[in-house]
């Protein structure tokens, strides 16, 4: 048997739906935050995110999934959104749009050769946004708010919002230097990754997975304390305008992220549940001032963030909370003769074709299995089909639930199933969830 790669799932079944609800919940909100989908190639030229992501970084220095192509091409599978949409964002010329910012989401896989573990995957699912065109600190406020409401909608509770500030290029050039002064007399005590990160990119230091318990990392000096007047201010608007939002966070210094085209504005939202394991940031993001010109498009600024669609999963999960995917459908066609098989092809493929959601039988079951059939798939309605009944132009239709039965015309089908229909509608709100009567709403604006 071939069995999937280490880091890979099947999303089959009820997960599938549960999958694809949460997706049409972020693609909501991203609506209602006026932003517009973006699908960019899975894979790009491998310079894309050396020159994005940054050398030092584990993610383009140990888990890339390179390879050449036929054509001698070094590609790489994508392991982030951001390079993708800058790259297109520039290729396209989007800066000259009359529409600015130019506001993006994506939701797609994502590779990274990581030893896999509960919610670290090799091929991953991240939801993402980014905002290129503006420098505003409201807008980094709006997009941390963005996510944290798309949590919120989905019912979760159990999230902690920390943020940091890596402020601008002079900041961090005077942190820079403290790290290395820092670090500098106790190099022998770094491994031997950190040895290299000391020469090359000092703040990647501080992102080390072997060394982050070590005193000499504990003790390291704070970003914060080296933020110039401008970075600060900068970034306490920042925190006024998640005020104003009413989004709780934390300011946590330590935040450095582990990919180097940040400034100013971090973020990372952690899952604070219990027992959800060490991969327990949901979601993280940043600004990116430089990136744009650093792939050869204008001096523009850019924020975003990303969260991962199977950590999200797993906290929706440990928190017990039920998503509203039982469905159900309209009508279901039972037949038992082959004339009577030969009217139901062409009735349901009319039904669908007028926007009903209907099932027919496809493996010879008799009218006692197709019963149970239609009951398993919730059919609301039940069209019996009868030569006699037929011969006199009539179907007849059962009502699931009341179990009434009504021989209608056939000229009257598509209106009489839309009308009785309408007494089985959803219950219907502005949240976009879909939920069905019966089903408990977790969308925020249902809880106030
Ligand atoms: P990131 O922190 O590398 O940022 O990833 C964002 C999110 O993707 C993480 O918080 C986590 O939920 C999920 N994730 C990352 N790696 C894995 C993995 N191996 N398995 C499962 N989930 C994972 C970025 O990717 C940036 N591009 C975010 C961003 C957008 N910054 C600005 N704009």
């Amino acid at each position: 048997m071939i069995t999937k790669q280490k880091g890979c799932h099947d999303i089959y079944g009820d997960e599938a739906k549960k999958w694809n609800y949460v997706s049409h919940i972020i693609e909501a909100v991203c609506e209602r935050y006026n932003y517009n989908f973006i699908r960019t190639p899975i894979f790009e030229a491998s310079e894309l995110f050396h020159r994005s992501i940054g050398e030092e970084t584990d993610v383009v220095s140990k888990e890339m999934y390179d390879f050449k192509d036929k054509g001698d091409r070094e590609i790489t599978l994508r392991p982030e959104g951001t390079a993708g949409v800058i790259r297109s964002y520039i290729e396209n010329k989007m800066y000259g749009d009359a529409m600015q910012p130019v506001k993006l989401y994506y939701n797609g896989t994502m590779y990274r050769y990581e030893r896999p573990q509960s919610g670290r995957d090799r091929e991953l699912t991240q939801f993402g946004v980014e905002v290129i065109g503006s420098d505003d600190p409201m807008i980094d406020a709006e997009v941390i708010s963005l996510a944290v409401n798309i949590y919120k909608i989905l019912g979760l509770k159990g999230i902690k919002v920390n943020i940091n500030s890596l402020g601008d290029q002079e900041s961090r050039n005077n942190y820079r230097k403290a790290l290395v002064e820092h670090f500098k007399p106790h190099s022998e005590e770094l491994c031997e990754d950190c040895k290299i990160r000391l020469e090359k990119n000092p703040l990647r230091v501080l992102d080390c997975k072997v060394d982050h318990e070590s005193k000499i990392m504990k003790t390291a000096p704070l970003m914060t304390d080296y933020l110039n007047e401008e970075s600060k201010k900068r970034f306490l608007e920042v925190q006024k305008y998640l005020d104003l939002l009413d989004i709780e966070y934390v300011v946590n210094p330590s935040i450095v992220r582990g990919l180097d085209y940040y400034n100013h504005t971090v973020f990372e939202i952690e899952a604070d549940i219990e027992g959800f394991g060490s991969q327990n940031v949901l979601g993280a993001g940043g600004r990116y001032n430089g990136l744009v010109s650093e792939l050869g498009g204008p001096e523009t600024p850019g924020i975003g963030f990303a969260m991962g669609l199977g950590r999200l999963m797993l906290a929706l999960e440990k928190e017990q909370i039920e998503l509203p995917i039982e469905e159900s459908m309209d009508a279901f066609v039972m037949y038992v003769s082959d004339t009577e098989k030969d009217y139901a092809v062409t009735l349901v493929q009319e039904l669908r074709m007028n926007g009903f959601k209907v099932e027919t039988e496809y493996t010879g079951r008799g009218l006692k299995g197709q019963f149970k059939q239609a009951d398993r798939l919730n059919s609301k309605f039940l069209i019996i089909l009868n030569d006699e009944e037929l011969r006199e132009n009539q179907i007849k239709i059962k009502n699931n639930q009341t179990k009434e039965e009504e021989l209608v015309e056939i000229d009257y089908i598509l209106y009489y199933l839309d009308e009785q229909l309408a007494s089985f509608e959803d219950e219907g709100c502005d949240c976009g969830c879909h939920h069905e009567e019966g089903h408990e709403c977790h969308c925020h604006d249902h809880e106030e």
